[in-house]
């Protein structure tokens, strides 16, 4: 499987992460962003965006967005397009991020995730661990409400090599 092409991107690619949000989430759980509060938070400057593009392609498949506060970061984000599901690119993105996060001092990566959300799979093997759970707090449309996880990883370690 060739990797995709990691890049960093800003506010001029909107349409490009607003065209994987609006594909990847399901909308019965209240997880996605809407354009407002995706460019409202990368008017922080402690805020990054990672885009994924499969090898020969030319639109971006994949976005994570993530935030440093002080020595830990957050991974707010993650989304791969369903057609361009399975092929490693969510794992490249956590690993971009994670990268970029120890790059800029971070000894933590954490992430709030939907309690059943399948992608625990994708981060589990990517080495993160369970730490938190905050009750009710996805509100889907249909007002049904879930748990939200909170995992973490240390960074500095690289996952493959542990176990
Ligand atoms: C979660 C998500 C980003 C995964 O993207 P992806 O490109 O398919 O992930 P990868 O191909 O890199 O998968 C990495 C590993 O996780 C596993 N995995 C990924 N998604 C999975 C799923 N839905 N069910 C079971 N395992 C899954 C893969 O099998 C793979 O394991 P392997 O390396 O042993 O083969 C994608 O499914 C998505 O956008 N989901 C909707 C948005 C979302 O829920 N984001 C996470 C919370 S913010």
């Amino acid at each position: 499987m060739t990797p995709p092409v990691i890049a960093p991107g800003s506010t001029a690619e909107i349409e490009a992460v607003m065209r994987i949000m609006d594909s990847a989430f399901d909308p019965a759980f209240g997880e996605a962003w809407n354009r407002g509060q995706v460019l409202g938070i990368l008017s922080l400057s402690d805020v990054w965006l990672i885009l994924a593009t499969p090898e020969g392609e030319l639109l971006p498949e994949g976005f994570a967005l993530a935030r440093q506060t002080i020595d830990e970061a957050e991974l707010l984000l993650l989304a791969v397009r369903p057609e361009a599901r399975m092929r490693g690119i969510g794992r490249a993105l956590v690993e971009a991020v994670a990268d970029e996060a120890r790059g800029r001092g971070a000894l933590r990566l954490m992430l709030e995730m939907r309690d059943g959300n399948p992608a625990l799979a994708l981060y589990s093997a990517a080495g993160f661990g369970q730490i938190g759970r905050r009750r009710d707090y996805y509100r889907g449309r249909d007002r049904s409400v879930h748990d939200a996880i909170t995992l973490a990883r240390p960074l500095g370690i690289d996952p493959n090599l542990v176990g």
